[in-house]
Order: C-alpha cells, then sequence, then structure tokens
C-alpha cells in the first residue's frame, strides 16, 4: 500500500515502538506485560499526537523571578478509548497530561459480519472546545474507529484526532476515506486482514490479550 496518498496519515516510526509492538505480537507474551507494554505504547504514540497541543502563557515564580511560561490546559483535551481495548492505552495518555477528561464509547465487532455495534457512550460536555484524542489499539476493516467518529461528531465534537497501535491497509484506506481531515497515527502498518477480519500478522485479539479473556 502506498501510504503516501493518504496525507491525514502519520506512520510513527522508532526503534523503541517497533520493539515494543513486536513483543505484543508474541503469542507468548504474558497478560501482565502485554498490557504494560500497551501503556508504554500509548505513552510514546501520545507523546507524538499531542506534538501541536496549544499552549499558553502562564505566569510562574520561580526562585529567581517572575516568568511567563508555556503551559496546556488539560481540560481542553479530552481522551476517548474504544471499550474495551482502548482502555488499555487509557493510562498512558492520562499520564501525560493528567488534567484531561476522558470519554468512553463501547462498541463490538459482530463476529460474523464483523459490523460494529454500539453499547457505551458517555462523552464529557462542550466536546465543540476539546482537542479529541480517539484510542483504540487496532484498526483493522475501520468500522469501529469511523462509527466512533460519527457518535463524537453528533455529540459535537470538531476536533479529531484517532491513535491506534497496529493498522491494516483495508482499515486505513477506509478511515481515510471516511474521515480524510482527521490525523490518523499509525504505529505499524500490517499486511491485510484474515477471512475474520483478524489483522496479519497482527497481535490477535487485543481486548482479550489486554483482559485475560482468551478461550483456553
Ligand atoms: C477490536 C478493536 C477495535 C476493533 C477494530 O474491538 O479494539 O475496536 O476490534 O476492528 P474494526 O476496525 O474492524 O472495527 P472488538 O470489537 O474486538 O471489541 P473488544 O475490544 O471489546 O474485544
Ligand atoms: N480487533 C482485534 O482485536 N484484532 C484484530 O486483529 C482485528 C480486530
Amino acid at each position: 500500500m502506498d501510504i503516501s496518498q493518504y496525507k491525514n496519515v502519520i506512520l510513527l516510526d522508532h526503534p523503541l515502538l517497533k520493539h515494543k509492538i513486536s513483543i505484543l505480537r508474541d503469542k507468548k507474551t504474558p497478560v501482565s506485560q502485554f498490557r504494560q507494554l500497551v501503556k508504554e505504547i500509548a505513552v510514546m504514540e501520545g507523546f507524538e499526537a499531542l506534538k501541536d497541543v496549544k499552549t499558553s502563557l502562564v505566569e510562574i515564580e520561580t526562585p529567581i523571578e517572575k516568568t511567563m511560561q508555556p503551559m496546556i490546559e488539560g481540560s481542553k483535551l479530552c481522551f476517548v478509548p474504544i471499550l474495551r481495548a482502548g482502555l488499555g492505552m487509557v493510562d498512558g495518555f492520562v499520564e501525560l497530561v493528567p488534567t484531561a477528561k476522558v470519554g468512553h464509547i463501547g462498541l463490538y465487532r459482530d463476529e460474523v459480519t464483523h459490523e460494529p455495534h454500539e453499547y457505551y457512550c458517555k462523552l464529557p460536555e462542550h466536546l465543540e472546545d476539546k482537542e479529541v484524542y480517539l484510542i483504540d489499539p487496532m484498526l483493522a476493516t475501520g468500522g469501529s474507529g469511523i462509527d466512533a467518529v460519527k457518535l463524537l461528531k453528533q455529540h459535537g465534537a470538531k476536533h479529531l484526532h484517532f491513535v491506534c497501535i497496529i493498522a491494516a491497509p483495508e482499515g486505513v484506506k477506509a478511515f481515510c476515506e471516511a474521515c480524510p481531515d482527521i490525523p490518523l497515527y499509525v504505529g505499524c502498518l500490517d499486511r491485510q486482514l484474515n477471512e475474520n477480519a483478524y489483522i496479519c500478522p497482527g497481535l490477535g485479539d487485543a481486548g482479550d490479550r489486554i483482559f485475560g479473556t482468551l478461550k483456553e
């Protein structure tokens, strides 16, 4: 896939990020390490995705003198995980900006049609004034991301960003065609989807691996 045709895609490129994603992929990685890595990856991706956040000058008194210095107004940021798997990335984002608001969108994919279904939505007020960061480790068909964006827009969100860890080319295409103006941060672009709409090579079911609900 020629990713450069999608101007809104930011494919992250850092050896540490690649290394951590490789460990996530390993089916032998235990739940506790998987969770910790998802959080660390979220910090790294969040650091990049928050690069253009606005700052305003605030008076600070150092031991030497008063000075005006740039600070972020955390309440103008909103992090929105898509449940369940997006929850694994929240702590990393909140570690970066502890005063940010957090909303939640619950979507599950139908096992047969792979279509997303909404089961929960709780978002902060005044989304129109906030930079909203939708977070989900997996962008597979793109259906969940696209539906979550629709919901956020219905609730007034105007300034949106999407951050995922692993994306399939099919999902990138669908998301970029539906939301060409929303910056899409991708940790790794994988080869393709399989017949069950799982990402290959991927990491399996992200929600099950974060919450330890894999069938034994
Ligand atoms: C996973 C993942 C995404 C979605 C991506 O969630 O966390 O939300 O699939 O697939 P898509 O791009 O084809 O929509 P899932 O529906 O498995 O729910 P879960 O996180 O609760 O396990
Ligand atoms: N959701 C996941 O958790 N993994 C995939 O590979 C595709 C969708």
